[in-house]
């Protein structure tokens, strides 16, 4: 690993926030920009069914200065986002558009102008729809053509980049659009699919890595996956199987390839037991083996919480609902395990668990067994509806309290010796959700939609400069 020093010692601990070009950068035909997939389905799918796009999003690509400044002058000292692979490469191979390179050429000399350390994620859900119409992941030779444009941001921003990110959660995004099915292009229940689309995700990442490896990049490179680790509920009859299982469906088929440098041992029983196949080749071990990330990203919101699921029919239950949702999220797998209810843990208004200490067991966890070199906390926060008061300021003491234990249990991890030194806050301004539009609130700064995308720092961005400051006062 390149670098690794470098970057920390004179920081210590990276504490920033972190976005993603289609949730935050809106222009999205400016400059010759390539078509997305995310523009194609919010503009043709009945499946929108938030009716929102991310045309103009929180105008990102307008706002970048004043988005840095504020940052900069939140003491935050590292700030993560990702490059749209279409303003790249507009028809996600071939051509390079040069707007594009400029684009983020001026975005990462403005954040080490102002002191902030770049975390550039190559891949955040938004595929050029030119490589959806040849299938998407499914399809291998996606896992070329990522390397391929991996290769020309190296080359452009590496000298300046320290910091990579090949992927963003291929568990999660695979999960949406193959069983969820609210991810575009909304397959559901499709299990084959969904291993097969994060086994390509996690080619191509590995493909990238040992490019960025055999460059002598001057840097470190690892993967995002989320959340971490599997809780059983009490009364799970099965302990091992549903471990076994739902370990494998939820973490292992991320965690070592990345970490480990191969798939695991238990991937064609499990993939067996719901029936599919994987198609592999016999270079893939070879891969895998040269594609080992430097460090892991970890998006941190909760756990999977599962049981026993006998006999009952397979079901997915949709995510992200909203409004006060009660209703049961996850899965039911026929003979195999369904995400449990836990009643005492409390919920946000989306119906997620609002459960801190996962932070810290998830952070164990996958350091006892994984032994990373380094973890980052790539993504942690709150989303909520918010009402502004007349001046537009939203006290959000909520996220406040929720975002001061999350980084208790971070902080006891790293005590007890897990190499965890950065945390980026989900997110630092207003943005677009995938599920949610405009609707759902996850920033440190709020964005007026309605006044041209006025930004007014809410409570927890003065309330995390003050923690930053803390954090260093104490050192
Ligand atoms: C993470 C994604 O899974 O969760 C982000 O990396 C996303 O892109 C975040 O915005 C919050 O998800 P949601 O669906 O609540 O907006």
């Amino acid at each position: 690993m390149h670098k690794f020093a470098d970057i920390f010692d004179d920081k210590d601990f990276l504490w920033g926030s972190g976005t993603a070009a289609y949730q935050c950068e809106g222009a999205w035909k400016a400059d010759s920009k390539g078509l997305g997939e995310w523009d194609y389905f919010n503009h043709h799918s009945p499946l929108n069914i938030n009716h929102t796009d991310g045309d103009e999003a929180s105008d990102f690509y307008h706002h970048y200065q004043e988005d840095i400044d504020l940052l900069a002058a939140g003491h935050q000292n590292t700030f993560r986002f990702s490059i749209a692979w279409d303003r790249i490469l507009p028809n996600g191979t071939g051509k390079i558009n040069q707007n594009g390179i400029d684009f983020y050429n001026n975005v990462i000399d403005y954040c080490l102008q102002k002191g902030l350390e770049p975390n550039v994620s190559l891949f955040h859900y938004d595929l050029p729809y030119q490589l959806a119409l040849q299938g998407g992941w499914l399809n291998r030779k996606l896992t070329d053509y990522f390397a391929d444009y991996a290769k020309i941001c190296f080359e452009n921003f590496g000298d300046r980049v320290k910091i990579w990110v090949t992927i963003n959660e291929p568990r999660y995004y695979s999960y949406c659009v193959n069983i969820v099915g609210n991810y575009p292009p909304n397959r559901r229940l499709d299990f084959q699919s969904y291993f097969q689309y994060q086994y390509n995700l996690m080619l191509a990442s590995a493909k990238a890595i040992k490019i960025f490896h055999n460059l002598n990049m001057d840097g470190i490179i690892g993967i995002v996956h989320d959340n971490g680790n599997v809780e059983l509920a009490p009364d799970t009859k099965d302990k091992a199987r549903v471990q076994k299982l739902s370990d494998f469906f939820y973490n292992r088929e991320i965690l070592c390839p990345a970490l480990l440098g191969k798939m695991p041992d238990e991937t064609t029983e499990v993939v067996q037991a719901f029936n599919c196949l994987l198609y592999q080749t016999d270079q893939d071990e070879q891969i895998f083996a040269d594609g080992k990330a430097d460090y892991l990203g970890l998006n941190l919101y909760n756990r999977q919480y599962v049981t026993d699921w006998s006999t009952g029919e397979t079901a997915v239950f949709h995510n992200n609902q909203g409004k006060q949702s009660t209703a049961k999220e996850g899965i039911r797998l026929q003979g195999l395990f369904e995400s449990a209810f836990d009643p005492d843990v409390p919920r946000n208004q989306w119906g997620r668990e609002e459960l801190p200490r996962v932070m810290y067991t998830a952070l164990t966890e996958i350091n006892q067994r994984y032994h990373p070199q380094l973890i980052m906390i790539t993504e942690n926060g709150h989303g909520g509806y918010e009402t502004p008061d007349e001046n537009g300021y939203v006290n959000d003491d909520k996220r406040i309290a929720l975002t001061k234990d999350f980084l208790k249990y971070l902080l006891q991890a790293k005590n007890e010796g897990v190499p965890v030194h950065g945390y980026y806050h989900w997110s630092p301004i207003d943005l677009y959700s995938w599920i949610n539009g405009y609707e759902k609130r996850y920033g440190m700064i709020r964005v007026d939609y309605n006044d041209h995308f006025r930004r007014i720092p809410k409570k927890s961005y003065y309330w995390y400069r003050d923690f930053i400051d803390q954090y260093f006062a104490g050192r």
